[in-house]
């Protein structure tokens, strides 16, 4: 019998992984998981440094320079607690850069997979069900147009106070859908048993509630049991 459960829940920017992840890791008493933070961090990291040279970031040992933390919910870089910093335009276009490179990759894959070791999680980020989690209980693969992956991703950085026109957010997130599916490592696509939901004309509220169901059903076929 395990006693973890883990979901995989990956997809391109904006496609509302995030959000979706964080409310069934509410409903479910489960640590929410942004892989992508992680990729984040490491941009940040060096970018922080004023090193924008991706072949010395490829070459550097990492795990000297960096330490990932997951605390009470929040990550940790080098003992720092991040926060909307990793989530400018410059870090979203320099992240999506370093983490084509085998380091990087090697280096996030390894913390993440320490950060979470015998909790249930909810997980998002690109690659979870394919690379981080291959045996996750659950794996969901969200997608929308880029359009309106572009209308949400507006929408959070206006909140932010960032001044920036749609048609240049649609132009980035194509950008990046074309990177991050065009890489050779890890490249952005659904696991083999992934189940696709496209949520485009999804409410909030319809995509959490189809994945709350499948976590049930699978809760109850996977011999998984809450401790408690
Ligand atoms: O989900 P996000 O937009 O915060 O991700 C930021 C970048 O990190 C994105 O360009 C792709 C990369 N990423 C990745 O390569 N693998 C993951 N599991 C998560 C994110």
């Amino acid at each position: 019998m395990k006693n973890s459960f883990a979901v995989a829940i990956d997809g391109p920017a904006g496609s509302g992984k995030s959000s979706v992840a964080r409310a069934l890791s509410e409903r479910f008493n489960f640590i929410h998981f942004d892989s992508g933070a992680c990729y984040r961090a490491v941009a940040f990291y060096f970018l922080s440094k004023g090193i924008k040279d991706i072949q010395r970031i490829e070459q550097a040992d990492l795990s000297s320079l960096i330490q990932l933390e997951y605390l009470k919910g929040s990550l940790y870089l080098n003992g720092k607690k991040l926060g909307e910093e990793i989530r400018t335009p410059d870090v979203s276009r320099f992240t999506s850069d370093i983490s084509t490179k085998k380091t990087v990759r090697d280096f996030v894959t390894a913390s993440i997979r320490d950060m979470i070791r015998g909790h249930n999680v909810i997980m998002e980020g690109r690659d979870i069900g394919s690379v981080v989690l291959p045996d996750a209980d659950l794996k969901v693969y969200l997608t929308a147009t880029p359009r309106e992956r572009a209308k949400r991703r507006l929408k959070e950085w206006q909140e932010n106070g960032e001044q920036i026109e749609l048609k240049e957010v649609i132009k980035e997130i194509e950008r990046r859908d074309q990177q991050d599916s065009n890489r050779s490592l890890a490249p952005l696509k659904p696991a083999e048993n992934a189940i696709l939901l496209d949520t485009t004309s999804l409410s909030f509220h319809e995509v959490v509630e189809e994945i709350s169901s499948l976590i049930l059903k699978k809760k109850g076929d996977s011999g998984y049991y809450k401790e408690g």
